[in-house]
């Protein structure tokens, strides 16, 4: 077997065998198969794709290249969910307390921000003290205490991966379904769960333009896991607009605070339905049951002090968690409407990009973050708004204030018609079929 015949093979359209998938994604990890040759190779894929059961070998050789996690000495259900990024999008610090709280483990490995997109690891260093780097006995013994934690993935997790991204980022091959898929799926079987929720994002703030993308991208994920093994489903959600009203990594603690407390926000109802919808998955409770034990945990209080728990386990200052206004945020100032009428669209991505060049996010891997940056919107798809209201406020230290402003005037649009409303779902897509919303 040789590279040569399998990127001939790719070329004209046929089928890899399970042995010639192997053979590439560990000859690419280990080096013997070089850049250009995995480049072609990754082209003839994005450009004639690849059938399941090929997306499914990709997926296991990929997984199967570093350390596999063994969760089952827990000795309970363990839940994951996967969102594929957006603006805002700090449904995990919420969904791991109250997860928590209705009796299922969350050990949960998350990725740090790039580019317009935020990451959980860097909301979670915002607080003081936070270890996002436990050990692995560290990990698994606050998993079990607390029920549930969060931290960075660890350098051995699916290493195939690490390599085979890098190449498509530069070389125009991100845009795939199956590789999309391989590489996510293979992160997630690898890190050891049983229950998996995907929350595969459409619109301006996601890589996904449109639902039905998004659907096909869904569709093949839960194909793969339901193949691994795993029950697995997945929702399409709308990232048209920044789901958290708090962007910025502090804020975004703040926000998150808020909906441990009951707010009910368009973050809350995000969380709400990937909360009941993995619950249900796990076969521990039916939607209704679900919604009986999110509700009590949010109303008890007992969520937001899980928050706190988990916060103090892994080293962190639970206080802020108790006492959100001890976060030292920057300068504020103001965007204000330009005009009377409705908003009637986002450019999500936009209101990301705004907040890297305020210092919240990075340009580059080694870029240091200014957690206490970050904006709070004041509108959504559909507010009303006369001239001069203020659409979103701005926290800053100084830097890039002038481009983030300019950025977020020209991301909101005002118009004279009413739009329809944005739900948050468009489809959930199980083992079974596809529900609309
Ligand atoms: N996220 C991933 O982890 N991999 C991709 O290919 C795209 C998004």
């Amino acid at each position: 077997m040789t590279i040569l015949d399998i990127i001939e093979k790719k070329k004209t359209k046929q089928e890899l065998t399970r042995e010639e998938i192997r053979f590439f994604v560990n000859g690419f990890t280990d080096g013997s198969i070089p850049d250009y040759q995995m480049s072609a190779l990754l082209m003839a894929i994005l450009l004639n794709g690849m059938t399941d059961r090929e997306t499914f070998d990709m997926t296991d050789a990929m997984l199967h290249s570093g350390d596999v996690v063994d969760m089952s000495a827990l000795g309970g259900i363990v839940v994951d969910k996967h969102s594929t990024g957006g603006i805002g999008d700090s449904t995990t610090l919420a969904l791991a307390p109250i997860l928590a709280c209705c009796g299922v483990y969350v050990a949960k490995m998350s990725g740090r921000g790039l580019g317009f997109t935020g990451g959980t690891i860097d909301k979670l260093e915002s607080i003081p003290g936070f270890d996002t780097a436990l050990s692995e006995e560290e990990f698994f013994d606050a998993v079990k205490r607390v029920g549930c934690a969060v931290i960075g993935q660890t350098a051995n997790l699916a290493p195939a991966d690490k390599k085979i991204y890098a190449l498509r980022d530069v070389t125009g091959t991100v845009n795939s379904i199956p590789l999309i898929c391989a590489s996510i799926m293979s992160k997630k079987l690898a890190s050891g769960s049983d229950t998996i929720l995907l929350d595969v994002k459409y619109g301006s703030g996601a890589f996904m333009p449109d639902p039905e993308s998004a659907l096909e991208l869904a569709t093949k994920m839960v194909t793969i896991g339901t193949i691994a093994g795993k029950r697995i489903g997945a929702l399409i959600t709308d990232m048209q607009q920044p789901l958290s009203d708090h962007v910025g990594n502090s804020l975004e603690i703040i926000g998150i605070v808020d909906v441990l407390k009951g707010k009910k926000n368009r973050l809350y109802y995000e969380i709400r339905e990937v909360a009941l919808r993995l619950l249900a998955l796990t076969g521990k409770y039916t939607l209704a049951t679900a919604e009986a034990a999110f509700d009590n945990a949010i109303d008890s209080g007992r969520a937001l002090n899980k928050f706190a728990e988990m916060v103090e386990a892994q080293h962190g200052d639970p206080s802020y968690i108790l006492h959100p206004e001890k976060f030292v945020i920057g300068k504020r100032d103001v965007v204000v409407a330009q005009s009377d009428g409705y908003v009637t669209h986002m450019v999500a991505a936009d209101i990301g990009r705004a907040v890297t060049h305020l210092g919240g996010g990075r340009m580059t891997k080694s870029d240091a973050i200014d957690f206490s940056v970050g904006v709070i919107m004041h509108v959504a798809i559909g507010s009303e708004v006369k001239k001069g209201d203020v659409l979103c406020e701005v926290f800053h230290n100084g830097k890039g204030l002038q481009e983030a402003e300019e950025l977020i005037s020209n991301a909101i649009t005002i118009g004279n018609d009413k739009p329809a409303e944005h739900k948050i779902a468009y489809a959930y897509v199980g083992k079974d079929g596809v529900e609309l919303y």
